[in-house]
This record gives C-alpha cells, structure tokens and sequence, in this order.
C-alpha cells in the first residue's frame, strides 16, 4: 500500500488547514514547555518543528516513509533529529537516553495507531521518572447524539483516515497510567483533548 501512504501524506497539510489555525494555540502552549530531551511520536509532516524552543533536543519519530519524507523538507532546526521509526520498532530503544525522555509528545497520533494499548505503555516506559507527556488528540464525544455518528461513520472513516479511529477515549485510557497536571477539553469539528501529565506515582 506504498501508493496510499503517499496520497495520505501529500494530502494531509491541506485536509488540516482549516482545522490548523484553531490547534496552534493548543500546539504552542504545549509545546512552548519543552526543554531537554524531547520524544515527539508520529511527526506526521514535521508541523510541530518549528514550534520548538531553543532548549529542546528532539528525537522525532515517524514510521511512514511518506511522512518522513516530508518532514524531513521541515528539518530546519539543527536540534530535531528525525527518524523513520515507530513506536513499537527496536530501534527507538536504542535513542532513549539513560534516565528516559524529560517529554513525550503525542498529538494526533494516538487515533491512528495500531496496539493502542501497547503505545500508551511505551510512551510511560520512554518517559524519565520526573517525565511530562503532552497531549493533544480530538476523542469520541462519548453518549452525545455526534458520539453516535462517529460511531456509525467509524468503519468507513478508519480505512479512508490511514487507520485513524473516531471512537477512542484518549483521555481516560491515559489517565490509567499518567495524571493530568493541567488539561482541558474543547470543540473542533470533533472533541478534542490536550493535557501535560506526569507518571501516575502509583505505577
Ligand atoms: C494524524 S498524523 C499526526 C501528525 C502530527 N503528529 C500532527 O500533529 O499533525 C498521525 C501520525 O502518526 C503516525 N503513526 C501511526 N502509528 C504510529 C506508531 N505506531 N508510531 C509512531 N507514529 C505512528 C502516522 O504515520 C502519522 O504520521
């Protein structure tokens, strides 16, 4: 499905841009906090980088060679290292610094990936113990009547989206393993969520 990957990444910045204007308050404000070794998870196009201050070392991932592709023409800043890796790929291992990563950051990616699950306990695994993630995902607006479309709409949308789902709670499924230290939900198309969170200390 090389061919897909292409299409979906050619036309992902212009399928966003409306949505884009709204999300880079959130996308700034989150990532504006960023200092010291930073894991930015499914870089998609590279829209995050030149949002980055100066403090940050990123170690962006992106594990679809069409993305990657593209992300790579936003590479401006020398402190973004970008890999074509996923999450579950052996070889982000071996880019964990000793003590794990001071941020993770996940932003529209957990829709889309596949072990769902598994990702939310890698992202705690790569996070140092005193680790911020930081979160931005739009979620099932859960028992409302657009709730229920999204649920209809869903089995189509997943192949069509590059496997993104419309039904998933970010926001409870990573409150099992983090614990929100600022969040805040709003409205944009679908509902949306964005959270910096520290390791539940209970884990
Ligand atoms: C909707 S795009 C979001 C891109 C970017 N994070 C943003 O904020 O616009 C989701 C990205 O997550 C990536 N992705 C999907 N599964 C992944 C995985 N298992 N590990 C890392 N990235 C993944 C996809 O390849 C895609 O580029």
């Amino acid at each position: 499905m090389g061919w897909y990957q292409y299409v979906m990444a050619a036309a992902y910045d212009p399928f966003m841009r409306h949505l884009e204007k709204d999300l880079l308050h959130y996308r700034k404000k989150l990532l504006g906090r960023t200092r010291g070794q930073v894991l930015e998870v499914g870089a998609g196009t590279g829209v995050n980088f030149d949002l980055y201050p100066e403090q940050a070392r990123v170690t962006a991932i992106e594990p679809s060679r069409a993305m990657f592709l593209k992300a790579q023409k936003r590479l401006a800043h020398p402190n973004i290292r970008l890999y074509n890796l996923g999450l579950e790929d052996d070889g982000l291992e071996a880019l964990r610094p000793p003590r794990g990563f001071d941020f993770v950051v996940s932003m529209l990616v957990l829709c889309s990936v596949r072990d769902y699950p598994e990702a939310i306990e890698r992202y705690y695994k790569l996070m140092s113990d005193t680790g911020k993630l930081l979160v931005l995902e739009h979620i099932h607006a859960t028992g409302t009547a657009y709730g229920k479309f999204q649920e209809w709409v869903n089995p189509v949308w997943r192949p069509l989206a590059d496997g993104c789902h419309l039904t998933r709670r970010q926001d409870l499924d990573l409150k099992k393993f983090f614990r929100p230290i600022e969040e805040g939900y709003f409205r944009l198309g679908a509902d949306w969520y964005w959270a910096v969170m520290e390791k539940n200390p209970g884990l």
